[in-house]
């Protein structure tokens, strides 16, 4: 069976900033842990090009929508590669084999009977792309109907023919499912949050729009087209080969995980699984619903304005501590205030401080004291122990998909490692002859960074690499058991990987 999961399906309406590489940067650290550890892994992302957001805003831009979304392409792909995104199929939902997906899906679920035709009567907010009842809305200061999500006016619909899904029959089986699956949605909080959604009832949902035609045409009935959820959502499919390669469908799904962030999980944890119900096919082992960037206490967002590239954020910390630091500081799961001087602060700390400083003052006593090559294997390690015990502590944190805990066990071996530094005080040993304590004390160490530098790869491929190059260690397997490191290794040496940082130096804001 393959590893495979998700992100969303990003809205090409702007370029990607912070809060969508987040989700991003968290997959790919699940894709490369996976990966080290002998799975074969899909890890699917893409563009979400139709619906009227996008319309509209290609309009804007005085352009037809597909030259809007295909220009729009290099700056999602350029930013994955900028952060070193391993995904493995990038779905575009303009693309024809979307439409096969597509229209194979909702024609299955017209023929089993589950869509009928209907006139909708309600409201509409765009920038969602999310159908709203009465009660759902507030009202402005001018008396208007707003979107409660977003706060923009939404529009009223009056009698479209739309066709229907009929979600309001899996109200009991989505509850039944819930309760015999206690991992299907988390966290805890996002879970209780769906159920009692579901619980206080669930309204048929229109999955076709006829006001516009910047969709995939419904196989069923010229002149509608699929609504945009009812569209994107099977990317998730189409990104591992439905409906035209069984094989790898059959080995990718059901998926181990959907990454998504929280306010996308209505549509993630009731109307996709519903969908599923209905197709017959098997439900993701696990929708994650992570929480919001926020900045001075609000969502970052692009149309906020308080959205940060993740450029700036590259530039500024170079792209390993930028992954560290969203990974290791704001839990996966709940939201997390983000600030230009706590990111100083574990930067140093964390990477300047404990990992780097490590890195450096070892390379340089293992040049000094053994011509750098490394000296004979050592049993007698009071790391030893730590790391013999580390594997199955990070496997289950990264397994859970927490970051945090898992980094955290890292990071308390290389301060340990850096106390073993002071305690053995090798700078001593050499001046009292004492090579054989000497060559064991720094073996141990360079064993420790070895085992580190793998740990931290999920998360800092760039530095963990230049680290295990110089080690000459293979990068691409969790191989931790002590004593792999090979003596006689001509270690190369290398930059200091991360210089300290100074506020005052630093030329941009995140507030
Ligand atoms: N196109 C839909 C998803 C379809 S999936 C079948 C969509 N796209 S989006 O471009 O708006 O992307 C959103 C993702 O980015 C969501 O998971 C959302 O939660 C996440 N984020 C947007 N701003 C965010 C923050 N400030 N912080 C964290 N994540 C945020 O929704």
């Amino acid at each position: 069976m393959t590893y495979a999961f998700t992100t969303p399906i990003y809205y090409v309406n702007a370029a990607p900033h912070l809060g969508t590489a987040y989700t991003t940067i968290a997959a790919d650290c699940v894709a490369r842990y996976q990966r080290m550890n002998g799975n074969k892994v899909a890890f699917v992302t893409g563009m979400d090009e139709h619906g009227q957001k996008v319309a509209d805003t290609a309009k804007e831009h005085d352009m037809n929508p597909q030259e809007w979304c295909d220009s729009m392409e290099p700056a999602f792909r350029d930013e994955w590669d900028r952060l070193k995104i391993t995904y493995t199929d990038f779905v575009r939902t303009t693309e024809e084999r979307q439409t096969r997906s597509v229209q194979k899906f909702w024609q299955d679920l017209y023929d089993k009977g589950y869509l009928y035709k209907g006139a909708y009567e309600g409201w509409y907010c765009v920038h969602e792309e999310t159908y709203y009842a009465e009660s759902d809305l507030d009202k402005n200061e001018d008396g208007l109907y707003v979107c409660p999500e977003c706060g923009r006016p939404v529009q009223e619909s009056t009698g479209e023919e739309n066709w229907f899904f009929k979600l309001s029959e899996f109200q009991d089986k989505l509850l039944d499912y819930y309760e015999k699956h206690p991992d299907f949605i988390r966290p805890e909080i996002r879970r209780n949050e769906v159920v009692s959604f579901v619980k206080s009832g669930l309204k048929d949902l229109s999955i076709s729009r006829s006001t516009f035609d910047w969709g995939v045409p419904l196989p069923f009935d010229d002149g509608h087209v699929a609504y945009v959820w009812a569209d994107a959502l099977l990317a998730y499919l189409t990104g591992i080969g439905y409906p035209d390669n069984e094989k790898e469908f059959n080995e990718c799904w059901p998926m181990q995980y959907h990454f998504v962030g929280k306010d996308i999980i209505r549509f993630h944890c009731v109307i996709w699984p519903a969908m599923l119900m209905a197709a017959g096919l098997p439900q993701p082992k696990c929708i994650f619903g992570h929480g919001f960037l926020l900045t001075k206490g609000e969502k970052m967002s692009k149309s906020k304005g308080n959205a940060v590239k993740p450029e700036d954020m590259v530039r500024v910390f170079g792209l390993d501590a930028y992954r560290y630091y969203f990974m290791s500081d704001v839990q996966f799961g709940v939201d997390g205030s983000i600030s230009l001087e706590r990111m100083i602060q574990v930067y140093n700390a964390d990477l300047a401080n404990t990992w780097g400083n490590l890195v450096s003052r070892v390379f340089n006593m293992t040049n000094k004291y053994f011509d750098g090559k490394v000296p004979a294997k050592s049993d007698d390690s009071p790391m030893k122990d730590i790391v013999d015990g580390l594997y199955e502590k990070y496997n289950e944190a990264m397994d859970k998909v927490d970051f945090t805990a898992a980094i955290k066990e890292v990071l308390a071996l290389a301060e340990r490692v850096n106390h073993y530094v002071e305690e053995s005080a090798p700078w001593t040993l050499a001046k009292e002859g004492k090579n054989e304590e000497l060559s064991q004390v720094m073996y141990n160490m360079l064993e420790s960074i070895r085992v580190i530098a793998l740990y931290m790869l999920p998360f800092m491929p760039e530095t963990s690499e230049i680290v295990l190059k110089s080690l000459k260690v293979d990068a691409t397997s969790i191989n931790t058991s002590w004593g792999e490191l090979e003596p006689g290794t001509q270690i190369d040496m290398c930059e200091p990987l991360f210089p300290r940082l100074k506020e005052d130096e630093i030329d941009f804001n995140v507030e």
